[in-house]
């Protein structure tokens, strides 16, 4: 299944590009990442997982293979392009919106992931609630976030030119999911990987 939403913005930023630093990063920091994540959401068969701004469909690929629906929810056309081809053929419907938008049914996913996604979004508020309106009562959110930068790393992001200078951390993201209505919010302890990003787990 596929559905097109043209009318809506595209992302702006965030877009993953294969064959620069994120092909480089991919082995090194968004696999060990994908696999917290995974592990963290616990799919089960059956389910129906979305995988918000899932870009060229790499996490959507881990996840599949539990069983569960996944519902590759991306804005960028050519990402889902990309998605659309490594997981032909798979338990996997694709949506071509962004995240402030999501043209599915109230309460009809059982849990939701974001991977170094929800930065991006241009309207947190908005994302968050689209989510806690279509995740059911008592599923899982969960996000991988940069996590935020201390004394030391501050300045050499800075000098970098990264964009995630200003990455923030638990209290912000808690803030942000329990005014959309989530509860439980907590840092999820993913073993060596905290050390690459910042697991954020709730419920709906
Ligand atoms: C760094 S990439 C991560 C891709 C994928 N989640 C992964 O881990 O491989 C960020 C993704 O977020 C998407 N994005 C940006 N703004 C978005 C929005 N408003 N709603 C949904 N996705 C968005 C981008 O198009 C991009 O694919």
């Amino acid at each position: 299944m596929s559905q097109s939403h043209h009318d809506e913005p595209a992302a702006g930023t965030g877009v993953m590009h294969p064959s620069g630093l994120h092909g480089l990063l991919h082995p090194l920091w968004f696999v060990p990442v994908h696999r917290a994540l995974v592990k963290a959401v616990e799919p089960q068969a059956g389910e129906r997982v979305i995988d918000a701004g899932a870009g060229t469909g790499a996490l959507s690929e881990r996840l599949v293979t539990f069983g569960a629906t996944v519902i590759c929810l991306e804005p960028d056309h050519a990402s889902m392009q990309q998605a659309q081809q490594r997981l032909a053929g798979q338990n996997v419907e694709f949506v071509e919106a962004p995240v402030e938008h999501i043209p599915i049914n109230d309460a009809s996913v059982d849990a939701a992931v974001a991977s170094v996604s929800a930065h991006h979004w241009s309207d947190h508020q908005a994302g968050f609630a689209e989510l806690a309106r279509v995740i059911r009562p008592d599923g899982r959110l969960v996000l991988a976030e940069f996590r935020p930068a201390g004394p030391i790393l501050r300045p050499i992001r800075r000098l970098a030119g990264s964009k995630h200078v200003d990455a923030w951390g638990l209290d912000a993201w808690r803030n942000q999911l329990e005014a959309a209505g989530f509860y439980d919010v907590t840092v999820y302890p993913a073993g060596w990987a905290r050390l690459l990003a910042l697991f954020i787990v709730a419920r709906r």
